[in-house]
């Protein structure tokens, strides 16, 4: 069964608290929140104590990491609530220890690839992650179209997975909407980050349905 983590990028940042009980109650499973630092990606958005916030909801929040440095930051999101906390591998130079911080802070360690990022960097962290996420846009904007070749990459990502007798999640961040969500599925994702299809449907809850019928 397809997961689904509609990412709060895309939400009326007016109704924030009401964006997430929307997410909450269309049966999301996580509340993607995508943190910026005007560094690795040009925009800046949101930090650790709006995380503390919607954690209130009860929906596990899913912290994306788009920052440098992100190893300074790592108990902080976690202190806040966060379920899942991913790091860049393009941003983290000791990439082994900061998964260990993760798991040792009491979250699940996720790694991102950027979509010119090959997967083969994952080969010597394989048992080190509980997740990874492929991006299928170039991070740092919402509303972006999907890059085919990244749904590729997602089935090597499960392939080297599988090989090694291991079931870490795989999520897809970027462009995901109900038109590419089977391919996504096919190719062995089962987290799907939906930001503008869900906050931008006419009825976010129908799309959630939706989306977590493929596969
Ligand atoms: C982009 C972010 C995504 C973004 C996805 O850098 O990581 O999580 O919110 O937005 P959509 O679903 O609109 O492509
Ligand atoms: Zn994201």
């Amino acid at each position: 069964m397809i997961k689904l983590a509609p990412s709060l990028l895309a939400a009326d940042y007016l109704r924030i608290g009401d964006e997430v009980r929307l997410a909450r109650d269309a049966g999301a499973d996580y509340l993607h929140f995508d943190v910026m630092d005007g560094s690795f990606v040009p925009p800046i958005t949101f930090g650790a104590d709006l995380v503390k916030r919607v954690a209130t909801v009860g929906l596990p929040v899913d912290v994306h990491l788009m920052i440098e440095h992100a190893e300074r930051h790592i108990e902080t999101f976690a202190r806040a609530g966060a379920r899942i906390i991913t790091v860049h591998a393009e941003a983290v130079t000791h990439l082994h220890r900061a998964l260990q911080q993760i798991r040792d802070a009491g979250c699940l360690a996720g790694v991102a690839l950027n979509p010119a990022t090959s997967p083969e960097c994952l080969r010597y962290v394989l048992g080190d992650f509980d997740l990874a996420l492929v991006m299928s846009v170039n991070p740092g904007y919402g509303g972006q179209k999907l890059i085919p070749a990244c749904v590729d990459k997602v089935t090597e990502v499960r392939g080297m997975l599988n090989a090694a007798g291991l079931e870490a999640i795989v999520e897809v961040d970027g462009g995901v909407n109900l038109e590419t969500a089977p391919a996504i599925a096919r190719a062995g994702a089962d987290l799907l980050v939906a930001g503008s299809a869900f906050y931008g449907a006419k009825d976010p809850v129908a799309f959630a349905e939706q989306i977590k019928r493929i596969g």
